[in-house]
């Protein structure tokens, strides 16, 4: 593992400018950051924002951020061993959710149920437990990036994204001897699915070129913004390691400017990233 994986405050801070520069001061709110892994970024956010708490049905994981010495230094950050389908918060108290590489995985240790039952009941908690005018910021991989067209991201296993649910299982469980739980989806369907949750809005963004590294996050309803973002990458103040985990290069860069002036970056971008209210 990478050491920017390992610290993720870089991608935290990404992600806060973002948000920031979009939505305005994060001074004032209370975050929960939900399936915080290695707790980079929730101590990103805890570091502009009034409080964090920090979330994931991993016990391990939780235990090893609260050991980290840069969080130990950070006061307002809370700790909570949850699973993202049942949240033990009362309704209306966070102003910010976020849920960065996780829908994916809400419904895998749920096996007696579909997936999408479970992601789609995490996604009503998180409406119930924000309050007013909060957001949802929630980060995916887009199954229709040719790369992912090509081998599921998650299961390793071809073309599964072109065939339709029940034969995906199928695949899942002869070539892998599990079912196949780790549900991804367009920008068109996981909007719907939100909206389904609950929320009233949903604004679709393409993280450049991921969601795990962003070096910035634009609208996918403004190609001018994505293509200036592509053609100048700001890359100002990131580590020598991020640069290298963001990718990149000549060939992406190409494929993404391709995509953006062609108006598919929404159908075929790498990762989602939609801010819902
Ligand atoms: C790919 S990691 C993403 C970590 C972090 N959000 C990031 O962007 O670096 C997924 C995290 O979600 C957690 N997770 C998976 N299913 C979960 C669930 N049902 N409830 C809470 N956390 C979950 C995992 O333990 C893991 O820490």
């Amino acid at each position: 593992m990478s050491v920017v994986w390992e610290s993720g405050v870089e991608r935290g801070d990404r992600m806060a400018d973002f948000l920031e520069q979009t939505y305005g001061s994060l001074a004032g709110a209370e975050v929960l950051d939900i399936g915080s892994g290695g707790g980079g970024i929730s101590l990103a956010f805890a570091r502009r924002c009034k409080s964090v708490t920090s979330a994931d049905n991993l016990l391990e994981s939780l235990l090893a951020v609260k050991a980290r010495p840069d969080v130990e230094a950070q006061k307002n950050m809370r700790f909570t061993n949850l699973d993202a389908a049942a949240l033990p918060f009362r309704a209306a108290s966070f102003d910010l959710v976020i849920l960065n590489g996780v829908i994916e995985w809400v419904g895998y240790g749920s096996p007696a149920e579909p997936a999408r039952a479970v992601q789609l009941r995490c996604l009503r908690e998180i409406r119930r437990v924000l309050r007013p005018g909060g957001r949802l910021y929630l980060g995916s991989e887009n199954p229709w990036f040719p790369k992912h067209v090509l081998k599921d991201p998650h299961n390793s296993l071809p073309l599964v994204g072109l065939m339709p649910r029940p034969v995906k299982d199928l695949a899942c469980r002869i070539l892998k001897g599990r079912p196949y739980r780790n549900n991804i989806y367009s920008h068109w369907r996981l909007a719907r699915m939100i909206r389904r949750a609950g929320f009233t809005a949903v604004q679709p963004f393409m993280p450049i070129y991921a969601y795990h590294f962003p070096f910035a996050i634009r609208s996918l309803d403004d190609p001018a913004a994505m293509l200036d973002a592509v053609q100048h990458l700001p890359a100002d103040g990131l580590s020598p390691e991020y640069l290298k985990a963001g990718g990149g290069g000549p060939r992406t860069a190409w494929f993404y400017r391709t995509i953006i002036r062609l108006r598919l970056a929404k159908l075929l971008c790498h990762s989602l990233v939609e801010i819902a209210s």
